[in-house]
């Protein structure tokens, strides 16, 4: 690792990709197989010529409960990008959101961009407010908004999220285009959201979305109270094969990718492509027509209690945090330059500063 924070021309204008972890409680297969793998590839492809950002919105974790210590989180959820197999460069950049205060900053100006009918339609907003419940905190609310100035913030054109983060993305697009036409060319758009699918590998346009394994309706989510619904980046293989070999399916009898009407089927295939980083029509071309559901669940089984076992030691060996330390403190260097430089040219705009 190179502490070289001073960047040629070329630098300065590279296309950045970048994504953020709430780190509020253990990480699952969800969480693992819609951004953290995706994101490591990306990053390993395109790290020559992109600025990669990788940030731990803990502003965005006080909304909510955490489970154990922020700081440790913060760290751990750093190493398992480490762990996935992201190569390190001087175009990595590890930050956390409020060492940079420019996020909060913009925020606010952008909360005077954005509408309270758009923003009360975020379907995490309803969830998770119980549909704008009185007692639900603002933080709630204004939750997507700070997504968008995350993004905005370093012009980022992609960023690699499950599918359930996609109206956030169209939220941030929608502000930026906003300010734009009043303001003229400040912000970058973000990349629409199939365009961002296709980024990430996902050839028909469609975000990822990894299934409750016991509800293949839902997605797999840490607040399900059902242990069986899902499986921990800390999870046993044996624990993983169990959970995977009683995943509810379907009665058609008859392998087919139909999210509609085999969920549960759909998204072993959508698991066994995404770990295995092969193309999800090969994976759907292997299986089509067979009957024998065991077959298929066994085959996942292996492949993701093998995948979480060579990621659990490659964790394992990764004892000392001060290489993360090191990382964030370059990171958050780049960070508030390339974010201070942003909000002074909104704040410009705005008539905050001369
Ligand atoms: P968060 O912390 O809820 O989830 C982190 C990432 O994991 C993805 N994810 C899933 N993907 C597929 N299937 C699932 N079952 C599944 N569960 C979780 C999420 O889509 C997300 O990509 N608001 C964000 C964090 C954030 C952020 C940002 C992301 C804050 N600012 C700026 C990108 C850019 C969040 O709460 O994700």
């Amino acid at each position: 690792m190179s502490s070289s924070l001073i960047y040629s021309t070329k630098e300065i204008f590279m296309q950045t990709i970048l994504t953020g972890i709430r780190i509020n409680s253990d990480l699952h297969l969800g969480h693992f197989l819609g951004v953290i793998l995706p994101m490591t590839r990306l990053a390993n492809q395109h790290s020559h010529d992109s600025h990669i950002n990788i940030f731990v919105p803990d502003l965005h974790s006080i909304i909510g409960d955490i489970d154990g210590d922020l700081q440790r989180n913060i760290i751990d959820s750093l190493k398992i990008f480490l762990a996935a197999g992201l190569q390190i460069n001087d175009h990595i950049h590890f930050y956390r959101q409020s060492y940079v205060p420019a996020h909060s900053e913009l925020t606010w100006i952008l909360d005077t961009v954005a509408t309270m009918g758009e923003t009360s339609r975020m379907i995490q907003y309803k969830e998770k407010s119980d549909d704008g419940k009185e007692s639900a905190n603002v933080g709630i609310f204004n939750y997507p908004i700070l997504m968008a100035a995350d993004i905005l913030l370093y012009d980022a054109t992609y960023v690699p999220v499950g599918e359930d983060q996609f109206q956030h993305l169209e939220l941030a697009r929608n502000l930026a285009e906003r300010f734009n036409n009043k303001f003229g060319d400040v912000f970058t758009l973000p990349a629409k959201t199939s365009d961002q699918a296709k980024f990430m590998g996902q050839l028909d346009g469609n975000g990822i979305r990894i299934r409750s394994l016991t509800n293949p309706e839902k997605k797999m989510s840490k607040s399900d109270p059902s242990e069986n619904s899902k499986i921990m980046l800390i999870e046993s293989p044996a624990s993983t094969a169990k959970k995977i070999m009683s995943a509810t399916t379907d009665s058609v009898g008859k392998i087919q990718f139909d999210m509609f009407n085999q969920p549960g089927i759909s998204n072993l295939l959508q698991i066994e492509s995404l770990i295995t980083n092969q193309p999800l029509q090969t994976i759907i071309s292997r299986w089509t027509g067979e009957t024998n559901y065991g077959d298929l669940k066994s085959q996942v089984a292996t492949t993701v209690s093998t995948t979480l076992a060579e990621f659990q030691s490659r964790l394992a060996e990764i004892s000392d945090d001060d290489t993360i330390h090191e990382l964030l403190k370059a990171g958050e260097i780049y960070a508030n330059g390339v974010a201070n430089a942003k909000l002074l040219k909104v704040q410009k705009c705005l008539g905050l500063r001369d």
